[in-house]
């Protein structure tokens, strides 16, 4: 293997991974499904954008920009009314595709449009997708695809580290002896599944003894499977077990002010009929949540103080370079606005959204 051809882009200071200012276009997590009830409107901020985000009668969660494009009032001030929301300051209100429906004092409402996001709903969560239309599916674990899935949440935590160095920890095979203390060889093989996700899986058998290995001896008896699957750097899911158990946790990951982390573990489960099946998955959904705490255990304090810099990989790191490849190649966006952010040349630029500007002037030239 040879670092130092992987090394080539590493070389140039990453644009996009662990940067403070910057993530990438994707579906992120925003709120617990359970706690958005139909007719129910809530202020959300997702990564320094202001939302807000409602449940009309159709149980669909909708999100728009916070602020009413009237005047500027806070939309989570407004009320649900059947599958639209009404601001409280004059009453205008927009259907869940944005558009203006109703304006009290005048007999017809003028053309005005709410900003809205594509929304979607899996694991428990409300997602938005941070463009214009989506580019993928939510993240998924690649052998859940196409099963029906039980899941249940872990912790809720923050982190003072990037979402980015969060992720790779998982990667890091040095650590896992040092920190960790496993015994064990690491060697990732990586698989990009598409644009915006990447698999790592370690082709190495265990074979001698760990606290892991311990954790899971009464389920197993071949070699422990271990992979992961990154979605735009920052929604992380963990497979760990057997040939016929897998335990599957899902670091669903947010970047907040200052470059910290926002974090959310989610344990997922193939569906199991009849009712062995269903306390057979709450049993897994329970023992999920000490291989989550496995893994984040003793790495807590690293999070604390970690100013990343790889400054000397070696061959082991060279899955964190993949990584970091990876992410260098995606549409990235401004943390804040969400505007696209152009990297050019080492330039970074911020291309500033203009469509509803021109459409203003372009109304106020028609008039
Ligand atoms: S600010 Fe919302 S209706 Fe005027
Ligand atoms: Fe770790």
């Amino acid at each position: 293997m040879n670092v130092n051809a992987e090394n080539v882009n590493y070389a140039r200071k990453p644009k996009i991974f662990n940067q403070p200012e910057r993530f990438i276009e994707g579906w992120y997590w925003v709120i617990s499904s359970r706690k958005l009830r139909v007719g129910e409107v809530k202020p959300v901020t997702i990564l320094g954008r202001d939302l807000v985000i409602y449940r009309g009668e159709d149980r669909q969660a909708v999100i728009f920009d916070a602020y009413c494009p009237h005047m500027g009032a806070h939309l989570a001030e407004g009320k649900v009314e059947g599958n639209e929301l009404r601001c409280f300051f004059h009453n205008w209100k927009y259907d869940a595709q944005g558009f203006c429906v109703d304006i009290p004092c005048l007999d017809e409402p003028i053309n005005v449009r709410a900003k809205t996001w594509p929304t979607a709903e899996k694991y428990g969560l409300v997602w938005v997708w941070t463009g214009e239309t989506p580019q993928q599916p939510l993240p998924f674990i690649p052998e859940l695809e196409l099963e029906e899935y039980d899941s249940a949440f872990g912790l809720r935590f923050i982190t003072n580290c990037h979402p980015n160095v969060f992720m790779v920890n998982a990667i890091d095979a040095q650590h896992f002896n040092t920190v960790h203390k496993l015994l064990s060889e690491f060697n990732f093989e990586k698989q990009e599944l598409n644009e915006n996700a990447i698999t790592f899986t370690n082709t190495t058998q265990n074979s001698r003894d760990s606290f892991l290995m311990k954790l899971i001896r009464p389920f197993y008896k071949k070699p422990v499977i271990y992979s992961l699957c990154y979605w735009y750097g920052t929604t992380g899911m963990v497979t760990v077990g057997t040939d016929f158990l897998h335990f599957h946790i899902m670091f669903a990951l947010r970047l907040i002010a200052g470059g910290k982390t926002e974090g959310l573990t989610i344990f997922i489960t193939k569906k199991r009929q009849g009712i062995f099946g269903r306390l057979y998955n709450r049993l897994i959904l329970w023992l999920s949540k000490f291989v989550a705490q496995f893994f984040i255990k003793n790495d807590s304090k690293i999070f604390e103080t970690i100013q990343f810099n790889l400054k000397s990989p070696i061959d082991l790191d060279e899955p964190i370079i993949q990584f970091i490849n990876h992410l260098e190649g995606q549409k990235a966006l401004k943390w804040g606005s969400w505007n696209l952010d152009r990297v050019r040349d080492g330039e970074v630029r911020e291309i500033e959204k203009r469509e509803n500007r021109e459409k203003w002037r372009d109304e106020l030239v028609n008039d």
